[in-house]
């Protein structure tokens, strides 16, 4: 079977959803690779580097497309101008992030289109799936990336420094939603030198904070919400407004501050008033990583960066993409491990039983199988 890599189309995009050691494994376990030419480049990998590594790399997305069976996405196909689902071929299967939920044109065109897709954000967050997981990858590289944007941003050192011309004070980060992306960043932080604080509505994750060498903010009273799966829900009222007066107390003395708090399928939620970015030092620094789903800050405003009160109030979209060799490395590794779940012995067999494929499988033979997703387009049950 034939499996295909193409150049990606989002403005700002720099990732490759396959790299060479990704196309080594891919053809070792008996597949064909094309590459669209230039896929690579802005990750750093050239023509020469896939055709080394076993690819057939071609001159136009169409040619790589001819006969494929396996697309591999970084970002879902648009509809509009390129329309990038009409040419996959009928039967394939599509490996992409999709937002199934979020997406019902895209959905249905994929069904019509009789694609087989598989969404690469609906993998289940199960400890066997962790080599495959792009949320989890790229969350990484999102944390990690929105701590060296903060430190361009600010006027001051991170480190303390002790030297001739005087001791500077280190400074001083708080972190909000400490996630995958929260935990690195404060892992990041701490490399740097920073004093950090961090505060989550998940009490599970204040042995994570403390163990990386930050505070865990408590409050005087409950403000937890722990909802299924490991991830948040939504607080109550009342202990939103404690949220609020914790964060509040700690944001007046802090550098930087990154917020990453994320509730599946709603807006994220506001930690972060206009009355508290007013309470902020001058030239402090806010990276709001919520921005793509409404923001946990209020003056934050998405692709932006703002000055409000004397603070820069930073909105990133598609934060992964400004690391993308290792960004692309990490998802290569994450596309090639759940590509594999698919392919037996040369061959490529469909099992919706697979704990894994089952429930990142949105639709395949013409019909939306994902239970959630045709609940979310009002289809009714599947079964
Ligand atoms: N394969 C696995 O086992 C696996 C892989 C990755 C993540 N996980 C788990 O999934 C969960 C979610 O991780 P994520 O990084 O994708 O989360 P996420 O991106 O959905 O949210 C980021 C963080 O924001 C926090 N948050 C939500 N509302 C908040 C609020 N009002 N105030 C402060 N913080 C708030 C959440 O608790 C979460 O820690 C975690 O438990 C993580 O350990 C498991």
């Amino acid at each position: 079977m034939k499996v295909a890599v193409l150049k990606e189309s989002r403005p700002g995009e720099r990732r490759v959803a396959l790299v060479p050691q990704g196309v080594q494994a891919l053809v070792k376990a008996g597949l064909t690779v094309a590459v669209e030419s230039g896929a690579g480049l802005s990750a750093g990998v050239s023509d020469d580097d896939y055709r080394n590594s076993g690819a057939e790399v071609t001159v136009s997305a169409a040619e790589a497309l001819a006969g494929a069976g396996m697309i591999l996405r970084v970002n879902a196909p648009s509809l509009s101008e390129p329309d990038e689902v009409a040419p996959i071929p009928p039967g394939a299967f599509l490996f992409s992030p999709l937002s199934p939920l979020t997406s019902p044109d895209l959905v249905k065109r994929l069904a019509d289109g009789r694609i087989t897709s598989i969404a690469l954000d609906l993998v289940p967050r199960i400890t066997r799936a962790q080599s495959m997981d792009i949320l989890s990858s790229q969350a990484t590289v999102a944390g990690y990336s929105s701590v060296l944007l903060a430190a361009g941003h600010l006027p001051k050192f991170l480190p303390m420094f002790t030297t001739a011309a005087g001791t500077i004070r280190p400074a001083k980060a708080l972190v909000l939603g400490a996630g995958v992306a929260g935990l690195q960043a404060i892992a990041t932080l701490r490399r740097l030198g920073a004093v950090v604080e961090a505060f989550d509505v998940r009490p599970a994750v204040k042995e994570q904070v403390q163990s990386l060498g930050a505070t865990f903010l408590e409050a005087e009273h409950d403000v937890s919400a722990e909802g299924e799966g490991g991830y948040a829900k939504e607080l109550s009222e009342e202990q939103h407004k404690r949220e609020l007066e914790l964060i509040g107390g700690a944001v007046t003395h802090s550098d930087i501050v990154i917020t990453t708090a994320q509730i599946p399928g709603r807006k994220a939620p506001v930690l972060i008033t206009e009355e508290m970015v007013r309470s902020m030092q001058p030239g402090s620094v806010i990276v709001d990583l919520a921005s793509e789903t409404g923001g946990n800050c209020e003056v934050t405003r998405m692709g932006e960066t703002v000055e409000s009160h004397g603070v820069t109030v930073i909105g990133p979209v598609n934060l992964p993409a400004n690391v993308p060799v290792h960004a692309s490395q990490m998802l290569s590794k994450n596309v090639t491990t759940l590509l594999m779940e698919l392919v037996d012995d040369g061959n490529v067999v469909l099992d919706l039983e697979n704990d894994v494929i089952g429930p990142s499988c949105v639709t395949h033979d013409g019909k939306v199988v994902n239970e959630r997703t045709r609940e979310a387009m009002g289809l009714g049950s599947g079964s």
